[in-house]
């Protein structure tokens, strides 16, 4: 029997199959999950890379940005499950002008999506969710260390830094609905996200070297395994809480 068995999880931010939430969708699905996405943008594509998980979930359209979409969310997949023992936060946007050096230049505009999409969505999903999450459950997001200024990440960094305050806030105020609410910090992966990232090849080259325990850029399964472990019930007392997947960077001195 797998650590999920007889869950219902909500994953989004399926894009590619390089997509974290690919990883985890899959995993969970292994792990025994009954597993629904959610797409953004080109969802005939979200679609496509949807079949060739073990179990072609369905797929529900679903822009952060979009305050009906999130109104209706819940209605939407209640038409696929009876209820959610688990979301995954898998989602993340900064405009160009807002990454790779151009801190100091970057508009309030630019700034303002990428929180919106990156940092508040966290709260909007989960909000969106809880109607479904009576019995309790485990919401876990996807984070980038946000304790250090990195170079090229920008005003994404800062997203993450609010995504992790957010983090807490959301363990504070769920907790009373027996639900967690943890973050999985990954270190670097070749993702579509991460390859719209002006000089993202500054991390590619600096992290293996760096980890105690080395890192491979196209393995997502490491910060999956990590998702799924939060979504289970190994994870009973912890909530608030980051679980840092980068090989051990995080960890030491460069
Ligand atoms: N790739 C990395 O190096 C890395 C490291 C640590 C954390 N993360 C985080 O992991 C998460 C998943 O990213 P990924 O690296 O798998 O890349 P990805 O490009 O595969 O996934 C990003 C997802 O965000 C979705 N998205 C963008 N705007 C949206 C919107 N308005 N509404 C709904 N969805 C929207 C995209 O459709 C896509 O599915 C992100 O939060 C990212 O910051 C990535």
């Amino acid at each position: 029997m797998g650590i999920l068995q007889g869950k219902r999880i909500l994953v989004t931010g399926v894009l590619t199959n390089a997509s974290i939430a690919f990883s985890v969708a899959k995993l969970a699905q292994e792990e025994g999950a009954t597993v629904v996405l959610t797409g953004y943008g080109r969802l005939s594509l979200v679609e496509r890379i949807a079949k060739r998980l073990p179990a072609p979930p369905p797929v529900i359209e679903l822009d952060v940005q979009n305050t009906e979409h999130l109104e209706t969310l819940a209605d939407r997949v209640g038409e696929h499950v009876d209820g959610l023992d688990g979301v995954v936060h898998a989602i993340g946007f900064a405009p160009q002008t807002a990454l790779g050096g151009n801190f100091l230049n970057t508009a309030w505009e630019d700034v303002s999506t990428a929180l919106h999409v990156s940092t508040y969505s966290y709260k909007s999903l989960a909000v969106a969710c809880l109607p479904l999450m009576k019995e309790g459950g485990a919401i876990v997001g996807l984070d980038f260390d946000a304790t250090k200024a990195w170079p090229v990440y920008d005003w994404m960094g800062v997203a993450k830094a609010g995504l992790e305050s957010c983090n807490r806030y959301l363990a504070r105020d769920l907790g009373r609905h027996n639900i967690r609410v943890n973050l999985v910090a990954a270190g670097p992966l070749r993702t579509m996200a991460a390859k719209s990232i002006p000089g993202f090849q500054e991390f590619e080259e600096a992290w293996p070297g760096k980890a105690p325990l080395g890192w491979d850029l196209s393995d997502t399964e490491p910060a999956a395994k990590a998702c799924v472990a939060l979504l289970s019930d190994w994870f009973p007392a912890t909530t608030g809480d980051i679980v840092h997947v980068d090989g051990g960077v995080h960890a030491v001195g460069s």
